[in-house]
């Protein structure tokens, strides 16, 4: 059989997140759908695209704070988007050379740009899956993953900008825990999760009118800081604690940053005990 790397499997007619996400940050790995679907979104919420580059940044201080500060050498990056600057092994073997990341995404165009992530240092190593958070034990199982991590050492699970596009029918907790569950103690989560916390309510009942009269579709769901925090129960959060994301170590002077309501996600990062 001829490996076309995923192509076959890009509907370009529907918008995907990887893709919107894309557009949100400049890029151009985007179609049609995408854009229209990116900027009916930012019609009702201008500042989705303030809230992708703050995600971004977010998990540039995380990867640098878990490789530098905690010590962690092996991340599962699973949500791992279309590369663009800083990705996970970039900035981790920055720091650390001989880290090692396996990236996972179910979106056939990340897979088509699967080789950009995987130019590792030679001392570290870096593997791509394509698979569905939705099956976490097919992702566990993967030879790729037994073969790149090692179980018994901690690992850095990233779930950056993807849980909420788990509605509560696709049984979210049970999802994430069964990840946690395999990570030895030592080990780290790190989630970012949109949120509508921050907004003003003017602004929620315009997106809720504007849902309710079928001009604008959202495909991930907005959870509350107690509803993320139920992803993690046990674990140790690590100071700041569930944050919103422009405030999670954020070096930038807090006059410099954007208002919390212009980066709708909460940040965290939890320790295994
Ligand atoms: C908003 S992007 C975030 C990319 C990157 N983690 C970041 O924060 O910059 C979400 C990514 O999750 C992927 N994704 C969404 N649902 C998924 C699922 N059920 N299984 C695997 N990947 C999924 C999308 O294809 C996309 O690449």
């Amino acid at each position: 059989m001829t490996d076309t790397g995923g192509l076959e499997r890009i509907d370009t007619s529907v918008a995907h997140p990887a893709r919107r996400y894309n557009y949100w940050l400049g890029g151009k790995d985007n179609f049609a759908a995408d854009r229209e679907s990116g900027d009916a979104i930012a019609k009702v919420y201008p500042a989705i695209r303030t809230t992708a580059l703050e995600n971004r940044a977010f998990l540039r201080r995380a990867v640098q704070y878990l490789a530098e500060e905690a010590g962690i050498r092996q991340f599962l990056d699973i949500g791992t988007g279309i590369p663009t600057a800083d990705n996970t092994h970039e900035v981790a073997q920055s720091i650390a050379p001989d880290s090692r990341i396996v990236y996972v995404d179910n979106d056939p165009i990340v897979l088509t740009h699967a080789r950009a992530l995987l130019s590792s240092t030679p001392q570290g190593a870096t593997a791509y899956i394509d698979a569905d958070l939705r099956d976490p034990a097919a992702i566990l199982a993967h030879d790729s993953v037994r073969q790149t991590l090692n179980f018994d050492e901690p690992i850095a699970l990233m779930l950056i900008a993807i849980v909420h596009f788990l509605f509560d029918e696709h049984h979210p907790r049970e999802t994430v825990r069964h990840l946690i569950d395999a990570l030895p103690p030592g080990s780290y989560v790190v989630m970012t999760h949109g949120t509508s916390d921050f907004a003003d309510p003017a602004l929620r009942a315009h997106v809720e009118a504007e849902i309710r009269a079928g001009r604008l579709r959202l495909d991930a769901v907005p959870r509350s800081k107690d509803e993320i925090a139920a992803f993690l129960e046990g674990l140790d959060i690590v100071e700041p604690g569930i944050a919103p994301v422009v405030e999670w170590r954020n070096p930038v002077p807090e006059s410099d940053r954007p208002p919390l309501a212009d980066a709708a996600l909460y940040a965290v990062v939890a320790r295994v005990p």
